[in-house]
Formats: structure tokens, sequence, C-alpha cells
């Protein structure tokens, strides 16, 4: 079990980069669906379109993603002796992966209050939060290539 889990090492990691960019595009899609959703008018041809977009984009694809990205990040993870976690880039990779998935949660709970009608945030507000999961991306990137400290 422990040797078959060491050689399929480099697999799992490839499944999880693959699952980690289906993740980051919904991450950083759906709030510029938000943006423009913000400025059509409620009720509109125009809004019930995005609100599709924004259904099929956060079940069809994020959700998938982000479970096969945990899934694949944990078997990493648990290989005996592939990370050593006396080291601090780890757990501030997973501190910076908490974000990701709280972030997740809001940008849920956003999608619900449009399509329930009930969103009070203007395009702006969506234009700047949808910076905060590029900045997370680049320092987990950062951290498991690099590994500063
Ligand atoms: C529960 C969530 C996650 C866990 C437990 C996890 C765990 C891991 C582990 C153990 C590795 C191997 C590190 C090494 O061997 O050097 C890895 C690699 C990687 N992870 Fe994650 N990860 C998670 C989520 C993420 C997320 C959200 C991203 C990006 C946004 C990400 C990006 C990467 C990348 C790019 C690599 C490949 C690094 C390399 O070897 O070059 N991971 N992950």
């Amino acid at each position: 079990m422990r040797d078959s889990l060491a050689a399929a090492y480099p697999w799992l990691k490839a499944l999880h980069i693959i699952a980690v960019i289906a993740w980051m595009a919904g991450l950083l899609y759906l709030p510029r669906l938000f943006v423009y959703h913000a400025a059509a008018p409620g009720g509109s041809d125009r809004a019930a379109t995005f609100e599709i977009m924004e259904r099929r984009l956060a079940r069809g694809i994020m959700l998938p993603a982000a479970a096969m990205t945990y899934i694949f990040g944990i078997m990493l993870a648990t290989v005996p002796g592939m990370v050593d976690w006396q080291r601090g880039w780890i757990w501030t990779k997973l501190g910076l992966v908490l974000l990701l998935t709280l972030f997740h949660g809001f940008l849920e709970r956003w999608r619900r209050d449009f399509a329930a009608r009930r969103n009070t945030h203007p395009a702006r507000f969506y234009r700047i939060v949808n910076e905060l999961p590029t900045l997370a991306m680049i320092g987990i990137v950062v951290l498991v290539v690099v590994k500063p400290f």
C-alpha cells in the first residue's frame, strides 16, 4: 500500500493540479459573472441567463473540482515521507487553501442571493473581491514550488 501510493505520487500530483486549475477557473470567473449580473436589470432575460450560467459553473465545475482538489491533495499529503511537516510553507499553504474554501462559500451565498433576486452588492464590490483568489493562488504556487521556509 505504502509503495503503491509512492509510485502513484506523480499521477496524484498531476490530478491534483488539473483539479486546482478547474477550481481556480471557477473562483476567478464566477465573481466576474456577478459583475455583469449586478448591472443587469432584475427579472430581465439577461439576469435569467446569468443565473443559469452561474448555477452551472458552481454546481457542474466548481463543486466537483474543489472536492477533487481536496481528495488528491489529502492523498498527496498522506504519502509517508513526502512532506516535511516541520517546514512552514505547507502550513501557510493549507491556511491559504482554507481562505480559498471560505471564499468559495461566500460566492455560493452571493449566487443564491442573485437567484432569489436579493443581491445587495454593486458591481464594484464583485470587481474588488475578484482579485482575492488571484492573490491566494499566487501565494500558494510560490509556497509549493519555491518552498521558501
Ligand atoms: C486540502 C487542500 C490541499 C492539500 C491537502 C494539498 C496538498 C498538496 C501536497 C501534499 C502537495 C505536494 C507537495 C510537494 O510534494 O512538494 C501539493 C502540490 C501542489 N499543490 Fe496542493 N494541496 C491542496 C490544495 C491546493 C490548492 C487550492 C492549490 C492551488 C490553488 C494547490 C496547488 C498545488 C500545486 C501547484 C502543487 C504542485 C507543486 C509541485 O510539486 O511543483 N494545492 N499539494
